[in-house]
């Protein structure tokens, strides 16, 4: 039995992709499949927390005890992760959010043509910066998702997002990141602290997290 350490406090986790709508038959999406932040909720739910589960479109079983809002766009995420952000002390941002959404999204099918299809995007909102900007008291976790330089954008996101801490993604790497079972990352916080937690099962990096993060929020 793990002691409740995180009784007492109320911890929103994002997870999955979002889906952004080109028309009734197509979306622009991800190949994050939700199992790290789902993973993160089962943890968090374990040590004893509230926890609430933003969810893209995911075929994963809800944790037990975990209260689960599903969203689909880039849009839906940001308005109900604001809506929570005020009632939460820490959060964790899994999600793999789309930076950009199609212009216009059509509400009849896009009939092809032997031309090419030219399609215009749009950047998305940055939830992760706003939740930044808007911080009262929550500790905020963010992730990165990163092919090249990982520490140095890692670093620089930690910095510009004003984050607690940033558990950062190497998805180079065979049997990591996106869809795996299981995962390696490095952890950045704000005080200074560099952790790195080899290759091991999503179940044990959310367990390792969220210790981490326990032990984190308890100092501050
Ligand atoms: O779901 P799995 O298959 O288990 O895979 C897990 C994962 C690889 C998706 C996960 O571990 C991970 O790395 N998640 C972050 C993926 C990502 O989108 O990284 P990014 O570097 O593009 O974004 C960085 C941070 O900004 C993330 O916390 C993201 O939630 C946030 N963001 C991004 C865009 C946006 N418009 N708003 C945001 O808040």
């Amino acid at each position: 039995n793990r002691a409740a350490i995180l009784k007492g406090k109320k911890v929103l986790i994002t997870a999955g992709p979002t889906e952004e709508k080109i028309d009734p038959v197509r979306v622009l999406t991800n190949h994050s499949s939700g199992k790290m932040g789902f993973e993160l909720a089962a943890a968090a739910n374990e040590l004893g927390a509230e926890v609430t589960l933003i969810s893209g479109p995911v075929t994963l079983e809800t944790p037990v005890g975990v209260h689960r809002i599903d969203v689909i766009s880039s849009e839906d995420m940001y308005r109900a992760v604001m809506n929570q952000y005020v009632h939460h002390d820490i959060v964790i941002k899994t999600a793999a959010v789309s930076d950009y959404t199609p212009s216009v999204s059509y509400d009849q099918k896009v009939k092809k043509t032997d031309g090419p299809l030219l399609l215009e995007l749009k950047r998305t909102k940055d939830i992760l910066q706003a939740l930044g900007e808007q911080k009262t008291h929550q500790y905020l976790v963010g992730f990165a998702a990163e092919t090249n330089d990982v520490l140095a954008y890692g670093k620089k996101k930690l910095e510009n997002k004003q984050l607690d801490m940033v558990v950062i993604n190497d998805i180079s790497q065979p049997n990591q990141g996106f869809n795996a079972d299981t995962n390696a990352v490095h952890i950045l916080t704000k005080t200074g602290k560099e952790i790195n937690i080899p290759l091991k099962s999503k179940t044990e990096i959310a367990q390792d997290l969220l210790s981490m993060i326990a032990k984190e929020v308890d100092r501050s």
